[in-house]
Order: C-alpha cells, then sequence, then structure tokens
C-alpha cells in the first residue's frame, strides 16, 4: 500500500481511481488489469450512428452498417459498451423478454446452419445442432420477433464472407434476407476483407454503410487518447503520457492499435507497481517483454 497524501496531490487521476490508491499493491494490480472503457472521438461517433439505427422506422429495406478495422483496434469493446447501453430487460405483462440489440459472434466457418445456431444459442432458444438450417432459420425468425429485437450486431462478419465467391454469395443474401425478413438492421464488424466481399454484392453495398476504425496517427488525439488512460491507471504519480517522446514512443510500439496500446500501458503500469517507481517513463517502457504485432508476425515464421 502506498503512503496517502492530500487528494489533490492525486489530480492527476480520476476521482474514482484516486480511491484505489488506498489499496493493495495485488488490488491495484487487479484492478489495472480489469477491462476498462474509454470514450475517445471515433467511439462516440459510431455508437451515435448504433442509436440512429435502433431507432430507424421499419421499413422493407433497413439501412445496414459495416464497422471496418483491423484486429485489435476496438470493434468489439464497440459492439459490447452498446449492448451495454440497452441491455434486455423484462415485457411490463412479465410475458418474457425484450432484446433491444442481439449481438452474436459469426461461425468460424461460413455455415448457415451454424449462424442460426450462434443466433439461437445467444437467446437460450432450445435447438438441436442437428437441425435443419430451414427449421433453425423458422425459429430465428420467430424467437426474435417475439422478443422484439430491434438490431442484430455479427462480430467477425468477415469470416463469414470468406471463401470462395460462390460461398460469399450465398452469404450475402442469407445476410440481406434476414435484414428484410425481421425488417431489423443487421451490423457487421470485420475486417477489411467484410467490406471487399460486400462490395461484390451491389444490393448489399448500397445498404452497408463502413464506418472505419483507423489505425491512430500520432496526432492531439492520440494523446488525448493516452491522457486518458493515464487518468485510469491508479499510480501515485504523474507520467505525463501525452508528452511528445513518450507519446511517439507508445505510437511506434502499439503501431497505432488500440488494443496494444491498452496491452503495452497494462504491463508497465504493472511494472511500475511492482517496482515502486508508481510513474511510466520511456525507460520503463523500454523494460518490459513486449513484442510489436509486426514483430510477432515475424517470430511465427
Ligand atoms: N474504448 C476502449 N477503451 C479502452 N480500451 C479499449 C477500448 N477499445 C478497445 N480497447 C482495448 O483494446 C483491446 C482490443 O479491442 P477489441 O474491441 O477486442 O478489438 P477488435 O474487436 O477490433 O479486435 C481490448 O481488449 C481493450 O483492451
Ligand atoms: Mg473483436
Amino acid at each position: 500500500m502506498i503512503e496517502h497524501e492530500s487528494n489533490s496531490s492525486y489530480s492527476h487521476l480520476n476521482d474514482d481511481v484516486q480511491h484505489q490508491l488506498k489499496r493493495s499493491n495485488a488490488e491495484r494490480i487487479e484492478y489495472i488489469l480489469s477491462s476498462r472503457w474509454i470514450g475517445y472521438p471515433k467511439a462516440k461517433d459510431i455508437l451515435g450512428k448504433l442509436e440512429d439505427l435502433l431507432v430507424y422506422p421499419k421499413k422493407h429495406r433497413m439501412p445496414c452498417m459495416l464497422i471496418v478495422g483491423d484486429s485489435n483496434s476496438g470493434k468489439t469493446m464497440i459492439a459490447e459498451r452498446f449492448i451495454d447501453l440497452h441491455p434486455a430487460y423484462e415485457r411490463e405483462d412479465n410475458e418474457g423478454i425484450i432484446i433491444p440489440a442481439l449481438f452474436i459472434q459469426s461461425p468460424p466457418t461460413p455455415s448457415e446452419s451454424r449462424l442460426y445456431s450462434n443466433i439461437l444459442s445467444k437467446l437460450f432458444a432450445p435447438f438441436r445442432p442437428s437441425d435443419s438450417a430451414e427449421k433453425k432459420y423458422h425459429q430465428v425468425k420467430t424467437i426474435m420477433a417475439a422478443c422484439n429485437v430491434k438490431m442484430l450486431i455479427i462480430d467477425e462478419i468477415h469470416s463469414l464472407l470468406a471463401g470462395p465467391l460462390d460461398k460469399q454469395r450465398v452469404f450475402l443474401s442469407v445476410i440481406r434476407n434476414l435484414s428484410n425478413e425481421l425488417k431489423i438492421p443487421i451490423v457487421g464488424l470485420g475486417t477489411k476483407d467484410a467490406l471487399r466481399a460486400i462490395k461484390t454484392d451491389p444490393q448489399l453495398d448500397n445498404r452497408f454503410k463502413p464506418s472505419l476504425l483507423p489505425r491512430w496517427e500520432m496526432d492531439i488525439d492520440f494523446r488525448r487518447l493516452l491522457a486518458s488512460f493515464e487518468r485510469m491507471l491508479p499510480l501515485a504519480s504523474p507520467s505525463d503520457l501525452k508528452g511528445k517522446a513518450i507519446a511517439k514512443k507508445l505510437h511506434i510500439m502499439s503501431e497505432g492499435l488500440l488494443g496494444e496500446i491498452s496491452d503495452i500501458l497494462t504491463q508497465v503500469a504493472i511494472l511500475a507497481i511492482r517496482n515502486g517507481s508508481e510513474r511510466i517513463s520511456i525507460e520503463l517502457l523500454d523494460e518490459i517483454d513486449y513484442e510489436s504485432p509486426k514483430e510477432r508476425k515475424k517470430s511465427n515464421y
């Protein structure tokens, strides 16, 4: 546990994070390892678009959305945040539950039947994996309508759109059909491969608006992001992560990927607690055992 000074000296931290300083090192480390949400501008922008889609009036052709970004760029976190903001709830007449938005994972292979299985599992619906795709599809439609599902979000949608072109076509029509039949927007999260696949289907290309989650540039927004991280990491001394030199170092190490930034800062903050330095510095960043995404790729060969 660190010695407690007057609160004002911890103004580099958010109020609720300042309290963490009273806790043991082990507890602080646990806190650092737990999930945190930072509302950066692009994420807020995408959340706003999702809000608009959720209240879009039911039409035969609903607009859809594709959130496109590299792996580890923050796509899943945005969808999870949206679900947290719109949780399922009990109907007033107690006749079941309302699920405003359903968030599912793509099956690892482009299988229509497994897609329906994933939806049914998420809805806690009884089904046999061996049931025909047609039967599951019918169940999906019935239960989603009964639960008032107003949006379907599909993570890792690029894995549904992998494979030969004719298979991709089948899948694109499955998606189009689901959206048309249920009259709900479908939101896909995926890599550029998903965007490429959707562009091959003129009918979907019109409907799926892409929202890009690009890598971070070394600019003022990136430095603001680092400042937000700093305010959430319970270290007793300020690190000034938005400072030019350290920001530049973090930008190079992370290759602009939010997930990497988060991992690096988690590791280095834990080290700063363990070695008692209580702040993140360029020197400490050299001490952590960290391989950049590029280095990891190389060592896989
Ligand atoms: N808004 C955010 N605030 C804080 N950390 C985030 C945020 N978004 C992503 N991260 C960090 O980045 C990691 C990867 O994000 P994730 O959403 O899983 O990326 P993707 O789905 O694009 O692969 C998360 O595990 C988390 O540590
Ligand atoms: Mg993801």
